[in-house]
């Protein structure tokens, strides 16, 4: 193959192209990302959850003695259940069995009333790993103490005993090895594996999990906030319990932590599909006698993350421990709506309210996933009448579907809204999937003038409780599985340019199913000064590339990245070297790669 690189010739693209999707779906925020170790901790499981408030608890119980849920006088009347042990034990097993590590330490703590209780990490054999002792009163309060381990194991459980009479609620454990030391904060290997992709910006909640399946399961940021105790939890789309202890602070938080912007998505006045609660098939929007109250908050999450302590929102963040504004930038409204007269009413007041009281907010409209049938073209006709700065598009296709179409966003109007590609993927986690995945985003690089963020989806899935296949990050309570397709993925985050630079390909062999195999894409990094050239060949035979770009000297170094492997498989992990410029330049890519060469120019 025959690549030539006009340097001279490169346009500006988006510098945030690459960032990650995170929906609490697949168990990815309790009993995930979200770092508490105990489920079910507020006893609110319900039977809306189909579980039972008791659900995740085991009594075991001296002769004589009781576990009971009962909800008087509880420590918030958001968080109306709390147990009561008499005379035995209770145990909770986390998620599949709570994972700890040797000699680390766990800070555990409960809101706890009546007679002393013993807090215990045991193995099913009964041995103990470690115990602590708290002495409660007549009245709520909280205790907070620290559980030093003594082994690795990945199925513990949490056992409270008492020989008199307890209240319990709040019962919580996390590891102190928390990413970045926060309080509340998220799973260290989790969120290092993401913070690895140098995602330029977060989605959050959803997905589906920001519209809901009806009005009453539509995801309301100031649910989320606040004290633990107070925050309202509730069964998400995916039909399981979201405790909201991960909740929009968590969420700007780690946003922050990334270096990413953040880009909440909030329902368009509309559950999911127009839905109703019981499934009528009517379609069911927010009344609108009640969209000033939903208008009203979506203004305040603005407030919220970027207002003064002396603002009402504001002075809620600063009391959450972040004085200062998040700068939040972005916001987007909608996800993929069917897009109804229902819809159209409650998204543009929204977003006319958005765009004259926030002006330099940039709104991310949503046009629908993309394949016949549906109401993409409409999306599009209101995002032109609302001139919307950006739309969220959608598409989960086969490989060949991202190999046909590595053109599709060539011929985009340039002066319509811009795209963000919020949620896609190719349909599985082979070799093959992630190698289509890469020729396509060599395509969104050289359209990085219409598209300005994209975004694989789902990130992440705890193994066992999946509800969608395929994912980028695969968890269990003691492991992270980064898929194949992770790798593309940050290899493309951290490898990401500002200008586009125009590069030709000429293959020997002019047959179109062997040429739309072969991709190439090159970026510059204005703040390195590097040279990025990113080459895919999802073909079974190797190609010599005669790459000529002769104006670098060539003992120039070159950081030179291979992933190649069986397309069929699912093992090919990136391997790295220090290369001249001349030997990275004609080196062969092997039958089925994807190869990033970062050369220097400084
Ligand atoms: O990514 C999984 C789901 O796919 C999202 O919740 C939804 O937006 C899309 O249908």
């Amino acid at each position: 193959a025959e690549i030539a690189i006009h340097t001279e010739k490169a346009k500006k693209i988006s510098n945030m192209l690459t960032g990650v999707f995170f929906e609490d779906i697949n168990y990815a925020a309790d009993g995930g990302l979200y770092g508490e170790l105990i489920q079910n901790r507020d006893f609110e499981y319900s039977l809306h959850d189909k579980k039972g408030s008791d659900e995740k608890w085991n009594a075991s119980m001296a002769w004589n003695g009781d576990f009971k849920i009962v909800k008087e006088n509880p420590i918030h009347v958001n968080n109306p259940n709390y147990a009561i042990i008499s005379k035995g034990s209770i145990s909770n097993f986390g998620f599949d069995g709570i994972a700890l590590k040797a000699n680390d330490k766990y800070n555990f703590s409960v809101f706890a009333k009546g007679t002393k209780a013993v807090v215990r990490l045991k193995l099913a054999s009964g041995e103990t790993l470690a115990e602590a002792k708290f002495t409660p009163s007549t009245s709520w309060k909280k205790f907070d103490l620290i559980l030093k381990v003594s082994k690795t194991v990945n199925d513990a459980h949490l056992e409270i005993s008492t020989d008199g009479e307890t209240a319990v609620d709040m019962v919580s454990l996390f590891p102190q090895k928390i990413f970045k030391n926060r309080k509340n904060g998220l799973r260290l290997d989790l969120a290092e594996t993401i913070a690895d992709m140098h995602p330029k910006f977060v989605r959050f909640p959803g997905g589906c999990v920001a519209h809901g399946d009806g009005l009453h399961n539509i995801y309301r940021w100031k649910n989320t906030i606040g004290p633990l105790e107070s925050r309202i939890p509730m069964r998400n789309i995916w039909n399981y319990h979201q405790s909201m202890g991960l909740g929009y602070f968590e969420y700007f938080q780690f946003c922050e932590d990334l270096g990413a912007e953040a880009v909440p998505v909030l329902a368009a006045g509309v559950p999911c599909q127009n839905s109703s609660d019981g499934g009528s098939g009517q379609q069911f929007g927010i009344p609108i006698e009640e969209m000033d109250d939903y208008v009203q908050d979506v203004l305040d999450l603005i407030e919220y993350a970027n207002g003064s302590v002396n603002t009402v929102w504001g002075k809620e963040r600063a009391e959450a421990g972040h004085p200062k504004p998040f700068n939040l930038k972005y916001i987007g409204i909608g996800n993929e709506d069917l897009i109804s007269d229902v819809f159209e009413e409650r998204y543009k007041m929204i977003v006319k309210a958005v765009q004259q009281k926030y002006p330099e907010i940039i709104v991310i409209g949503t046009v629908g996933p993309f394949f016949e049938g549906t109401d993409y073209n409409e999306g599009w006709r209101i995002a032109d009448e609302l001139k919307l700065p950006i739309v969220d598009e959608h598409y989960y296709q086969s490989p060949g579907w991202f190999i046909n179409n590595q053109n599709f966003y060539d011929s985009y109007d340039r002066a319509k809204s811009k795209v963000y590609l919020g949620e896609y993927a190719s349909w599985g986690n082979k070799f093959y999937n992630a190698l289509a995945e890469a020729l396509y985003l060599t395509g969104v690089e050289r359209n990085g003038d219409v598209v300005t963020m994209a975004s694989y989806a789902p990130l992440l899935a705890r193994e066992k409780h999946t509800q969608w296949n395929p994912d980028l990050i695969y968890f269990t309570g003691d492991e992270v599985k980064p898929t194949v397709n992770y790798f593309v993925q940050q290899l493309y985050g951290q490898n990401p340019g500002n200008h586009y630079v125009e590069s030709t390909l000429r293959l020997s062999d002019n047959n179109d199913e062997v040429r739309k195999r072969v991709a190439v894409s090159v970026v510059s990094d204005e703040a390195s000064g590097d040279l990025i050239i990113k080459l895919v060949n999802a073909l079974p035979v190797a190609v010599t590339p005669a790459i000529s770009l002769d104006h670098l000297a060539p003992t120039k170094n070159v950081t030179y990245t291979v992933l190649s492997g069986n397309p069929e498989l699912t093992t090919a992990r990136p391997v790295t070297q220090q290369l001249s410029v001349a030997t990275a330049l004609s080196k062969e890519l092997p039958p089925y790669a994807f190869v990033v060469m970062r050369i220097k120019t400084k």
